[in-house]
């Protein structure tokens, strides 16, 4: 079993419940996310420090640096999300990869916080309108049908982003191309290897201000 967590709490109590494995996911990601709003740089160290399951992280990884930084905060391994979208492979309507390629780290807004039920997404017109009406006093209900999988259907598979949204994380800012998965993994793994390399030079001489 796989729980997802987003605090040392969580943590905890998913491993005592039973799991194999936790994917410890900070408030960069896409998509559902937790109100708690942890980010990974410091979630990661916290939840590997306080249980023995293998922990994954997520949110904010899509290249090799980020792969390497998440292994060495602790983690066993890493789940990625808004950089698989723009992979070929993926099953997405092409302007939402292509609005990946072109958006920068803060064109992701945060829907339903005055719920408690939070969601990254793409800025775009239809994200723009859902906030509108959050601030103007949306009602729980209409919140849930706004932002139901009908309306990610419409962005995310349709392109249609005047009545759908399109799940986006901060990684975005880092998303520069359209690889095959294959190109993208092989890329990541041996990137890592080159960064932790050079983070081992750069740690003799260290800047600690
Ligand atoms: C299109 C899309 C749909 C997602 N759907 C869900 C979901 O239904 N439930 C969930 O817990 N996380 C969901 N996520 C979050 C991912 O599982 C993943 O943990 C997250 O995207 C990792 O962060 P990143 O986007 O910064 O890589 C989704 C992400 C994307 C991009």
């Amino acid at each position: 079993m796989i729980a997802i967590v987003a605090s040392v709490k969580h943590a905890q109590k998913a491993q005592d419940a039973g799991a194999d494995v936790l994917v410890a996911e900070g408030f960069e990601a896409a998509g559902i996310n937790s109100n708690l709003e942890m980010t990974t740089f410091t979630l990661i160290p916290q939840i590997s420090k306080h249980v023995t399951l293998p922990v994954l992280a997520a949110g904010g990884i899509g290249n090799g640096q980020g792969l390497a930084a998440a292994l060495m905060l602790g983690a066993s391994g890493v789940q990625l999300g808004t950089r698989l979208i723009a992979t070929q492979e993926a099953p997405f309507h092409p302007s939402y990869k292509q609005k990946l390629v072109e958006a920068m780290g803060n064109d992701t807004v945060i829907l339903g916080r005055s719920f408690g039920q939070v969601r990254r997404v793409l800025k775009d017109p239809y994200t723009e309108k859902v906030l509108d009406l959050e601030k103007q006093g949306l009602s729980p209900m209409n919140y849930r049908e706004m932002t139901s999988e009908v309306h990610h259907i419409n962005g995310a598979m349709n392109g249609d982003v005047t009545n759908g949204f399109m799940n986006s994380g901060q990684v975005a800012g880092l998303i520069d191309d359209i690889p095959t998965v294959k190109e993208l993994l092989d890329g990541m793994m041996k990137d890592a290897k080159k960064q932790m390399e050079d983070g081992l030079s750069r740690l003799s001489a260290p800047f600690m201000i």
